[in-house]
């Protein structure tokens, strides 16, 4: 069995950092979400990985290299424009051969892993096999639509009136079968190959596609709540492990990690939360679900339920709640006397002040 993993596409949902950086590499409690990925498939005894590359190809082949950190061999393999996931299949014909795999969106989260699935599809001896979730807004999924015996009817793609709640989870199974699919369908009305058509061929043509409920969590984590959820999630479970210097002035409650380097001094850390190496907390708040990247500067800040990138300063500013702030970003308190906010922000950034 192979994995092909789809760590290409566009990230529009999750501009501005997605014009600079790969959305696949956005960190959840201070890691890659699509290490959690790469360690699943591993998990599941797997280590023969595709990697499709978009515009960030190279971003990407800095963070996971030739996959041995994962116990992996990757073979990249770029596609020219985000073409669909159908198409990720079509250009990975070579790398795939006639072996069963797994295809993994490499924006997707599932807490409890991919074994159980590629366990259930080794010995099913099934064509495809598809994982649902209940959502509340499925419009913005892939939707399925069950028969009374929980069979699949209809399989619909970011249906504007779904007929169902039921969304399609971004971890699949196939057979070689896929491959004629994948080659059968045309694009859909946004010009992609869609994965989704693809299985509704091989359904149409009498081959076995299976799908079961995901039991344990899912997300997507292309929009903005969706990554500070998933980061709530990983540091509900953190082991804590302070190898930084916290002062005695300062209070930690709750599981917490501070990475080496990591200096905090006279501060309230309300756990869950990871501090990351190098960064310098002083006269501040971080309160339970935050994520502090590499070398970032806290001073006389409070901010809770966030992400912040590596290499950024919050100076001054209070307090600051559900945010993902890039890399390198500063916030701090405008001086002067004017009663004005002072904004320097990138092309699609979002901005929510209490004026
Ligand atoms: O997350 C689950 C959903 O994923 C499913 O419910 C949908 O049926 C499925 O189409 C997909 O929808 P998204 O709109 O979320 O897909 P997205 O464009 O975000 O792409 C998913 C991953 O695949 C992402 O890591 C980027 C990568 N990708 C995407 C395209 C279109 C590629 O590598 N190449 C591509 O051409």
């Amino acid at each position: 069995m192979k994995a092909l993993v789809l760590a290409g596409g566009r990230g529009t949902r999750l501009r501005p950092l997605t014009h600079t950086s790969a959305k696949q590499l956005v960190p959840v409690a201070n890691k890659p979400v699509l290490y959690y990925g790469l360690e699943a498939i591993g998990d599941a005894g797997i280590t023969s990985v595709g990697i499709i590359t978009g515009d960030t190809g190279h971003e990407i082949r800095q963070a996971v290299g030739d996959g041995s950190q994962f116990g992996l061999e990757v073979t990249y393999i770029p596609q020219e424009a985000p073409l669909g996931l159908a198409h990720c299949v079509l250009i990975a014909r070579d790398f795939l051969g006639d072996e069963p795999f797994v295809m993994y969106l490499g924006d997707n989260f599932l807490v409890d892993g991919i074994t159980g699935l590629v366990r259930s599809f080794e010995q099913g001896g099934f064509d495809a096999q598809i994982l649902l979730t209940k959502v509340a807004e499925p419009q913005f999924y892939g939707v399925a639509e069950l028969g009374p015996a929980g069979e699949i009817l209809r399989l619909e793609e970011k249906p504007e009136f779904p007929n169902s709640d039921l969304a399609i989870v971004g971890v699949y199974t196939f057979s070689p079968a896929v491959h004629e699919a994948v080659r059968a369908i045309r694009p859909s009305a946004r010009g992609e190959l869609e994965i989704t058509d693809a299985i509704q061929w091989l359904i149409d043509n009498d081959f076995r596609v299976y799908s079961h409920m995901v039991c344990g969590y899912w997300k997507d984590t292309g929009r903005l709540r969706d990554i500070l959820e998933c980061n709530r999630i990983v540091l509900e479970g953190i082991t804590p492990d302070v190898a930084g210097t916290v002062d005695r002035m300062s209070e930690m409650t709750g599981r917490i990690i501070v990475e080496p380097g990591a200096v905090v001094e006279n501060s309230v850390l309300r756990g869950p939360i990871v501090v990351g190496a190098d960064a310098k907390i002083t006269s501040s708040y971080v309160g339970p679900f935050t994520s502090i990247g590499r070398g970032c500067v806290l001073q006389n800040a409070e901010i809770e339920y966030s992400i912040v990138l590596d290499g950024s300063r919050v100076d001054g500013v209070s307090r600051i709640a559900h945010s993902l702030i890039g890399r390198n970003v500063e916030v701090s308190r405008a001086t002067g006397v004017s009663n004005t906010h002072e904004l320097m922000v990138g092309d699609h950034s979002k901005i929510q002040v209490r004026a």
